[in-house]
């Protein structure tokens, strides 16, 4: 098969590493990709967001599936297009995207199938949203509507802070994608990335894991796309699976299938596990990054076959194997990271540091000069390591990471650690 990947982070690099493996793959490209996506597949200097290109470039090739990574083609409708040129295409329609591309569509979606989610509001004008925000109170959530880069949450402390979100954001912050604001309840708990294949009817769900978002160790500081991930989520039993299956997914899943948008590829459900049981605070019509890169570490499966059961809606009777191992993933970033990244810094020993045992290096955002790898953008690589539990996969992780020689780039030394309590409790 001649399969094109969508996308240039380190979610892209891990689908196309495990893509490689395949038995059933002729030749991989991945546009626009990176520097280590080069060592497993043909980059193509065209972006995601020039649609009517990427469909060009998979006619011309005779590509025969496209697996689209970040949201922003899919919300934009690229899987609509590709699958009209006759191709057959990973990832949701521009219709089942909104889950992502839309806040208010996901709460509304949510309230109308019965899925629990945080209370909240819908505004587009500040004297109501400064008054909803006033009658509730503080901690809560403001969220701009549309896609914004992950910048698009704040977590307010204050009433104070919230007002001035929602102030900011109306005045255009994020352009059209805060012309709508979500005001919603703060919802306490622990935090899981649970992913599923959907094949517009049926549901597989994927192993489970948890992400860092914040910048600083001790999970502080601003928020990012993520600092680290792992896997399997020790706070997940089969219980809370099945609960979390039929009361969470199978509902929206079912929902919009009847309303006529059915859901295909992988759906990222946020759920923040409340002493109130498990509640949805996001959807993302995509796989997680860094949560990609520790599925792909314990997937023990053939990709490519899971892949194209989604595309061609024959989930049903579908099954994944994954690894008993825990898998790691530390984030290494720029100098300057969440804000405006130092580029084009190099980075040496990453040959070192991907040959120890169990670990793999995702390139994010590198650039090859020549025989030089240069950082090329805010999140730069995600070292990834397995090992037989999540505190001896972190281990390995960091014994890679200090093999890197990158002075202007930085990383969290605590990624897995509530997972790591709770190992030593046991
Ligand atoms: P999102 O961009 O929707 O992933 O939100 C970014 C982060 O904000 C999430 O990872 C959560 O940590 C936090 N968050 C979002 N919604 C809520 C909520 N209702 N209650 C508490 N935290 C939230
Ligand atoms: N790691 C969180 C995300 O991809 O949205």
């Amino acid at each position: 098969m001649k399969v094109l990947v969508v996308g240039s982070g380190g979610r892209e690099h891990a689908l196309c590493w495990a893509i490689s493996a395949s038995p059933l793959l002729e030749q991989l490209y991945c546009a626009p990709g990176n520097g280590g996506i080069a060592e497993v597949a043909t980059c193509i200097d065209i972006k995601g967001e020039d649609l009517d290109s990427i469909v060009g470039f998979a006619r011309e090739k005779a590509i025969d599936l496209v697996v689209v990574g970040p949201e922003v083609p899919l919300v934009a409708g690229l899987a609509d297009k590709v699958a009209a040129a006759g191709i057959k295409v990973f990832g949701p329609s521009r219709q089942a995207a909104m889950i992502e591309g839309s806040k208010a569509f996901m709460k509304d979606l949510c309230t109308r199938h019965g899925v629990p989610t945080a209370a909240y509001g819908e505004f587009t004008e500040i004297g109501a949203a400064e008054a909803f925000i006033r009658s509730r109170g503080a901690p809560i959530v403001v969220k701009a509507d549309g896609l914004a880069a992950g910048k698009g949450v704040v977590v307010a402390a204050t009433v104070e802070e919230a007002v001035a979100a929602a102030r900011e954001m109306l005045a255009g912050q994020f352009g059209a994608s805060s012309a709508k604001l979500v005001i919603e309840e703060f919802l306490p708990g622990e935090e899981l990335s649970f992913h599923v294949l959907v094949d517009g009817r049926n549901c597989l769900p994927l192993a489970t894991a948890q992400d860092h978002k914040r910048v600083h160790d001790g999970d502080r500081g601003p928020n990012t796309g993520g600092m680290g991930t792992y896997s399997p989520s020790p706070a997940v039993d089969a219980a809370l699976e099945r609960e979390i299956m039929e009361r969470l997914i199978r509902p929206v899943v079912a929902g919009m299938a009847a309303e006529g948008r059915p859901f295909q590829g992988v759906l990222y459900a946020g759920i923040m596990l409340t002493p109130d049981g498990p509640k949805i605070y996001e959807f993302n019509c995509r796989f997680g990054d860094p949560e990609c890169q520790v599925l792909m570490a314990r997937l023990q499966s053939d990709l490519l076959p899971a892949l194209i059961a989604t595309a061609d809606g024959v989930l049903d009777h579908f099954d994944l194997r994954w690894r008993n191992d825990a898998a790691v993933c530390v984030v290494m970033a720029a100098d300057g990271y969440p804000g405006e990244p130092l580029r084009g810094t190099e980075i040496r020993g990453l040959d070192r540091a991907g040959a120890q045992p169990g670990v793999t290096v995702f390139h994010a955002g590198t650039k090859k000069d020549g025989n030089r790898m240069l950082a090329n953008g805010g999140r730069v690589l995600g070292v990834t390591a397995t090992g037989t539990t999540v505190a001896a996969a972190q281990a390995r992780a960091y014994q890679a990471v200090d093999l890197i020689d990158w002075p202007q780039g930085f990383c969290r030394r605590d990624i897995g650690w509530r997972a790591i309590e709770r190992e030593k409790r046991k």
